[in-house]
C-alpha cells in the first residue's frame, strides 16, 4: 500500500508539539506551524500495521531487543551507507538527545570544553550548558552558495583542549550533507588533538539526490575508534514519539563507559512499540522512504523556486539533506523579536527562531517543509503577501496591532 502524501491529516488534539502548542509558543492558535522537526506526513503503513499487530497481543511486559532487531539496523547501514558495523558495537537508547547528554556526562567534567559548529541544533547548547560544561563554538562561513566549516578556526579551538566535538551530520539547521574531503579534514584535526567525535546522524537517511551521506565513523578504522555515533529512526520514518534510538561505538573502552552510564540510569529498557517500529522500518521501510524523499525533494525545490521568483529579499541555500530550510531574512531589516511577531501576526506562520541555533542565527528562521504541498504553497504565499506588505511605503512596524492584524491568507 502506498501513502498519499497529499492527504491532509488533522493533527490537532493529538497532543503533538507542532500543532497543539501554538497558543503557548506563538500566542496565536491558528498559525501554520512549521517548526519542530517532525513530518506532517504519515509513516510507512508497514510500521503502522506492525504496531497494530503487536498491540493486539495484550501483554506489554518487559521486552528485549532480539538479534533480528539489531540485524535489521546493521543491514540498513550496510546497504544505505556502505557502513559495516558489528552487533557488539551497538548500544540502545531512548533518544538521541538523551544519548548526547549522557555521553557528555560520561566523557567530560564540569568546566570542560566542548566544541560545536554553529549555528546548530538547539539541544546541543542545552546539553552542554545543563551539564556545566563550556561551549566552544566555531561559526560556519558562507561560500559558493553553501555553509562550510572554517577549519583554521576549528583547529585553533581544538588546540585549546577540547574534550568532545558534538557534530551534526547532516547538519541541522543549514541542511549541509558533508562531503568526504570535509569530513576527512575534520576527523584528522580531531585525531591530532585527541578530541572524541560524537556524531549526531539522526538526519542521515533524508538526503536528496545530488548528495551522499558518509557516516563519519566509516571513514577509517582510526576514525571509527575515535567516534561515537547517535542515530534513530525518528526523523527518517517520522516515529519520534516512539522513543527509540541507537548508539554505535566501535571502541570498546568508550562503549563500556557509555554502557555503565546507561545502566546506572536504567536506560537500556525499551518501549515495545518502538522496538517493533524500528525493526519493521529498517527491514522493510526502504520503499516508503524512497517515496517520502521524492515528495520532500519536490517540496524543497518548490521552496527554492518560489522564494527566488516571488520573495527575492529572502535568501536560502538549497538544503542537501533534512527537511529544514534555513531562511535568511536579514534583508527585511527587522530585529529578531520583530521578525517573530511579523511572521506570526502578518504572515500567520510559526517558524523556529534562528537564535535558538546560536548567535549566528540572528536574522534567520528555520522552516520545516515536511508537510503537504498544499500547506507549503499556502504558507509561502502568506509569506510573500506579508513581505509585500512590509515593503509598502506606509507600513510601519511600530503600528502593527498584533491583536487585530489580518492575515492575507491564500486559501
Ligand atoms: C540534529 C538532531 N538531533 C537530535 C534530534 C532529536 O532526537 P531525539 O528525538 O531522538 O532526541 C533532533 C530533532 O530535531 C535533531 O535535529
Amino acid at each position: 500500500m502506498k501513502r498519499d502524501f497529499d492527504k491532509i491529516y488533522d493533527r490537532h488534539n493529538t497532543n503533538c508539539f507542532k500543532w497543539d502548542l501554538n497558543k503557548e509558543i506563538y500566542n496565536k492558535k491558528d498559525v501554520i506551524s512549521m517548526w519542530v522537526a517532525d513530518m506532517d506526513l504519515p509513516t510507512d503503513p508497514l510500521i503502522e500495521q506492525s504496531i497494530i499487530e503487536r498491540a493486539q497481543h495484550p501483554l506489554y511486559g518487559y521486552t528485549f531487543r532480539d538479534a533480528d532487531y539489531f540485524q535489521a539496523f546493521i543491514d540498513w547501514q550496510n546497504s544505505h551507507n556502505n557502513w559495516i558495523i558489528k552487533k557488539d558495537w551497538l548500544l540502545n537508547s531512548t533518544s538521541v538527545v538523551t544519548s548526547l547528554n549522557l555521553i557528555i556526562r560520561t566523557f567530560s567534567q564540569p568546566e570542560d570544553k566542548i566544541l560545536i559548529i554553529t549555528p546548530v541544533y538547539s539541544q546541543f547548547f542545552v546539553a552542554i550548558n545543563d551539564t556545566g560544561r563550556q561551549i566552544v563554538s566555531s561559526s560556519m562561513i558562507e561560500k559558493e552558495s553553501e555553509f562550510v566549516m572554517d577549519f583554521s578556526d576549528i583547529e585553533s579551538k581544538l588546540a585549546q583542549g577540547i574534550k568532545l566535538l558534538i557534530f551534526c551530520s547532516p547538519h541541522n539547521p543549514v541542511g549541509r550533507v558533508w562531503r568526504k574531503d570535509e569530513l576527512l579534514k575534520l576527523t584528522q584535526l580531531c585525531l591530532k588533538y585527541s578530541t572524541i567525535i560524537v556524531s549526531d546522524e539522526i538526519h542521515s537517511d533524508l538526503i536528496y539526490s545530488e548528495s551522499v551521506h558518509i557516516p563519519i565513523a566509516s571513514l577509517s578504522p582510526e576514525v571509527s575508534e575515535n567516534t561515537i555515533t547517535c542515530i534513530s529512526p525518528g526523523k527518517t520514518f517520522n516515529v519520534s514519539g516512539l522513543s527509540i534510538s541507537f548508539i554505535i561505538a566501535e571502541n570498546e573502552e568508550l562503549r563500556e563507559k557509555i554502557r555503565d552510564t546507561f545502566l546506572a540510569y536504567h536506560l537500556m529498557a525499551a518501549n515495545i512499540f518502538g522496538i517493533t517500529a524500528a525493526q519493521t522500518a529498517y527491514s522493510m521501510g526502504n520503499p516508503w522512504l524512497q517515496e517520502v524523499k521524492q515528495y520532500l525533494q519536490v517540496n524543497r525545490d518548490f521552496i527554492i523556486d518560489y522564494i527566488n521568483l516571488n520573495i527575492p529579499l529572502i535568501k536560502l541555500y538549497k538544503p542537501q539533506g533534512t527537511y529544514l530550510a534555513w531562511l535568511d531574512l536579514k534583508n527585511l531589516k527587522l530585529n529578531q523579536d520583530e521578525l517573530q511577531l511579523f511572521l506570526v501576526h502578518v504572515a500567520g506562520l510559526g517558524l523556529d527562531n534562528g537564535t535558538k541555533y546560536g548567535e549566528e542565527g540572528e536574522g534567520f528562521m528555520r522552516l520545516n517543509f515536511a508537510c503537504t504541498r498544499q500547506l507549503l504553497e499556502k504558507a509561502l504565499c502568506q509569506l510573500k503577501n506579508a513581505v509585500n506588505k512590509l515593503i509598502e511605503v506606509d507600513f510601519k512596524f511600530e503600528k502593527l496591532n498584533i491583536d487585530n492584524q489580518k492575515i492575507d491568507d491564500c486559501d
